[in-house]
């Protein structure tokens, strides 16, 4: 039996534009497993943020099921629970970095053990462990506006996965770096998730870097596809 690590069931979402409304999915179906990593490729405004904000619990669809590790959230009103989830389950990757302009490479990195309540010493171990596996040994004390895009992009992967989720949500991780750093990235990051045999989905418009996937989706007419070579 294969092992579904999130499921997503008939996922329904509209935008009012206006006066109209804009269905982005339209009974969208989407399974991922355990260990895998998939693209999702697809024209600007088809919906692949949207779907990945409503995959990892920060946006609701109209209609649909959400189940990440065999639990359905799409009846799920506290935002509590969510939150608690998304905390133990899943890592996002933004374009902007996101890192917080204060804090240094290594106290952004511990960020998600902290709000979990894990000590700092436990926090400052980890970070220090996958901030070295990343290659940023020399960088470890910079702030964000100190580092290069693609270290940025690196202190924001090691945030996304020291806490182990169960799933990385990545919305074009690469979509402000060169062509050669995107590869580095893309490598690092992949290489992380599947050392933590976690799984990961990464949007991108590169059809190379989507190529390094098990599997590449694009959303069309509100629904997911395989996309076809
Ligand atoms: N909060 C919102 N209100 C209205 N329309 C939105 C909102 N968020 C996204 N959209 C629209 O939904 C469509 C899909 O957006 P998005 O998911 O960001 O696409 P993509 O990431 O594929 O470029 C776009 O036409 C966008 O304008
Ligand atoms: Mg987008």
């Amino acid at each position: 039996m294969t092992n579904y690590i999130l499921k997503a069931e008939k996922l329904v979402k509209s935008f009012k534009q206006g006066s109209n409304k804009i269905t982005i999915l339209n009974e969208a179906d989407f399974s991922l497993r355990e260990n895998e990593v998939v693209a999702l490729i697809g024209p600007s405004g088809c919906g692949k943020t949207t779907f990945l904000q409503i995959l990892g619990l920060l946006d609701v669809p109209d209609k649909g099921k959400i189940i990440i590790n065999g639990k359905n959230y799409s009846n799920t009103i506290f935002d509590y629970t969510k939150t608690i989830c998304r905390r133990h389950n899943i890592g996002f990757i933004y374009q902007s970095y996101n890192l917080l302009h204060d804090f240094t490479a290594l106290e952004n990195t511990m960020f998600p053990l902290r709000v979990q309540n894990i000590s700092k010493k436990k926090a400052k171990e980890k970070a220090l462990y996958l901030l070295k596996e990343l290659g940023l040994e020399n960088r470890i004390h910079h702030l964000p506006t100190q580092l290069s895009g693609g270290e940025q992009q690196r202190v924001a992967i090691a945030r996304s996965i020291i806490h182990e989720p169960l799933i990385v949500l990545a919305d074009e991780p690469t979509g402000n770096l060169d062509y050669e750093n995107s590869v580095k990235v893309i490598d690092v990051l992949i290489k992380s998730v599947r050392r933590l045999k976690k799984s990961l989905i990464m949007v991108t418009h590169n059809i190379e870097i989507a190529k390094k996937s098990d599997r590449i989706m694009t959303i069309e007419n509100g629904k997911l596809h395989q996309h076809r070579k």
